[in-house]
């Protein structure tokens, strides 16, 4: 059904999460077995907090993850995604993820609603650096101030720019297909809501069941999702 509703589909959206981002090698957050927050309290080190009152454990949680997303790569689902914008089926994708692979594997059209580990700046005044200071263990800014990653911390507002574009591309979806989040955090759990209230098809890909199965028209649980997109890539005659 998903290959049919992929191959009639006028303006389909991918919205993704951590799930994307796990044959890849980097950890989730919620999944039963491995979810990073099953083992450290996020608004203890990935919050506005944390950086002023707890900076050396909220660094150290940022340089493994800035580690992470410089030692792994994209799989074959994100160069899918990639070639399916390319061939104009995929019109736009919106992520939570902060590891920038969907535009390393060549996707354009993506909006970062949480930021990116991709790129730091310094929290007195806003100088921009590359991630790879952190891989140097250098922490802080030319000015003395300290780095932190343009992440989106909890505490923190979405950056407008990714939240308008990703409101605007969730009304115009007539297919809205959710691939590995738990859909658990606002406001970014609220655009699969607002493309099936636009009238589009919703289908949530995750491992585990999450909070919005009630509202998808399909869900597609236990099934990888490299292997799904490569079955679904295999069965579409592209015209
Ligand atoms: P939250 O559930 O408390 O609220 C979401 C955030 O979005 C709030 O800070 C709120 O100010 C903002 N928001 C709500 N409605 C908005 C709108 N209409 N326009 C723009 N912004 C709006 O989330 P949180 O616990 O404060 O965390 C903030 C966000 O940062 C969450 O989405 C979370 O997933 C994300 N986060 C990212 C990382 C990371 O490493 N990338 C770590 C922690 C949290
Ligand atoms: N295939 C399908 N689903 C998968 C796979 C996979 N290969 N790997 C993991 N999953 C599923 C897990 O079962 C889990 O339910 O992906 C989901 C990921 O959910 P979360 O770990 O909650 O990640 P996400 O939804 O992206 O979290 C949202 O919370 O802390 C913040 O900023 C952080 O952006 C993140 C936000």
């Amino acid at each position: 059904m998903l290959s049919e509703w992929l191959q009639k589909s006028n303006y389909t959206v991918i919205f993704t999460g951590a799930g994307m981002s796990t044959e890849s090698g980097l950890p989730d957050f919620r999944s039963t077995n491995q979810g990073l927050w099953r083992k450290k309290d996020p608004s203890k080190i990935a919050s506005t907090q944390a950086l002023n009152n707890n900076v050396e454990d909220f660094i150290d949680f940022y340089r493994e993850r800035v580690l992470g997303v410089k030692e792994y790569k994209p799989h074959k689902g994100h160069y899918i995604l990639s070639n399916w914008e390319g061939i104009g089926k995929v019109k736009s994708i919106i992520t939570q993820n902060v590891d920038g692979f969907h535009q390393e594997a060549g996707s354009e059209r993506v909006a970062e609603l949480h930021g990116t580990l991709q790129k730091l700046h310094c929290q007195t005044c806003g100088k921009e650096y590359d991630s790879e200071e952190y891989v140097n263990k250098e922490y802080h800014c030319s000015c003395n101030g300290i780095l932190r990653p343009n992440v989106v911390l909890f505490g923190e507002t979405l950056p407008q720019d990714a939240f308008q574009y990703a409101l605007k591309e969730s009304e115009k979806a007539d297919l809205f297909i959710v691939l590995g989040s738990s859909l658990s955090v606002t406001p970014a759990n609220q655009f699969p809501l607002i493309a099936k209230e636009n009238g589009a098809k919703l289908v949530i890909v995750n491992q585990e069941e999450t909070q919005m199965d009630f509202y998808a028209d399909t869900v597609i649980h236990n099934k990888k999702i490299g292997e799904l997109l490569e079955e679904l890539d295999k069965r579409m005659e592209w015209d």
